[in-house]
């Protein structure tokens, strides 16, 4: 179950959705839903398309949910009640919401649904992070990590960068990383500050790559799609 690529779905309109996904071949294992196809089509409207779109795949809910604890766990405890009718595998949850969100929510997911920990985003740089935080980078993403384990979720968002010292330090976790594009060129990488090839991330220990525009944007996605399953 190792190894596998979330396409991300950051697309507006039924009919984009639908060209993108009957056109991949073989279909990708997971689909990650996200702000702009929810806030442009609605959860559950998203949830029905992908279903019967790609029937055999699983969905990633990219809802990075950050607030007050009981506010968060709520909103985990309804969406795992239809995890399993809508093959909801994974949701985010940001790992800067607090120890006792992570916890109460980790406790409501259990059994029902992969509850994901982001770590710090991949388009922020490490100068980034020094100018609005004060914090190096590696030492903010370890303790995000390290706050998510011990509220018992055993899975991070990360970028590929971070994660061999990642895995090094809590080795039972598994780690999502976005940031990837097939060619490593700064021309590609759109918001992105910290990208890796999908055979880099491997080699560094990625379970699940999200890739998003170098696929839905190309002008030849199934070429872009054929491209990765291959070389990664
Ligand atoms: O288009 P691209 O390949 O950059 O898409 C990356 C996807 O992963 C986007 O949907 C983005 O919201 C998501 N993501 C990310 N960095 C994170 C968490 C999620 O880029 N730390």
């Amino acid at each position: 179950m190792i190894n596998k690529i979330a396409l991300a779905l950051d697309l507006s309109t039924k009919e984009e959705i639908e060209i993108l996904i009957n056109q991949l071949n073989p279909q990708p294992q997971i689909f990650k839903i996200g702000f702009q196809a929810i806030y442009s089509l609605g959860l559950f409207e998203c949830l029905r398309l992908v279903n019967n779109l790609a029937p055999h795949s699983d969905i990633f809910l990219d809802l990075k949910l950050h607030d007050i604890p009981n506010t968060v766990s709520q909103a985990v405890q309804s969406l795992s009640k239809v995890s399993e009718l809508y093959k909801i595998k994974y949701l985010t949850i940001h790992a800067l919401g607090g120890s006792k969100m992570l916890s109460e929510s980790s406790k409501v997911s259990e059994g029902k649904i992969n509850l994901i920990a982001v770590t710090v985003l991949t388009s922020h740089s490490e100068e980034d992070i020094q100018h609005d935080l004060g914090l190096p980078l590696d030492k903010l993403s370890m303790k995000l990590a390290e706050n998510a384990h011990q509220a018992g979720i055993e899975w991070l968002v990360s970028s590929a960068h971070e994660c061999k010292n990642l895995k090094n330090k809590f080795s039972d976790m598994k780690i999502i990383t976005p940031g990837i594009r097939p060619e490593v060129n700064s021309a590609n990488n759109g918001d992105q500050s910290r990208v890796m090839t999908p055979k880099q991330a491997l080699e560094d220990g990625a379970d699940i790559m999200v890739i998003g525009r170098p696929i839905y944007k190309s002008d030849n996605p199934q070429k872009v799609w054929s491209q990765v399953l291959e070389n990664h």
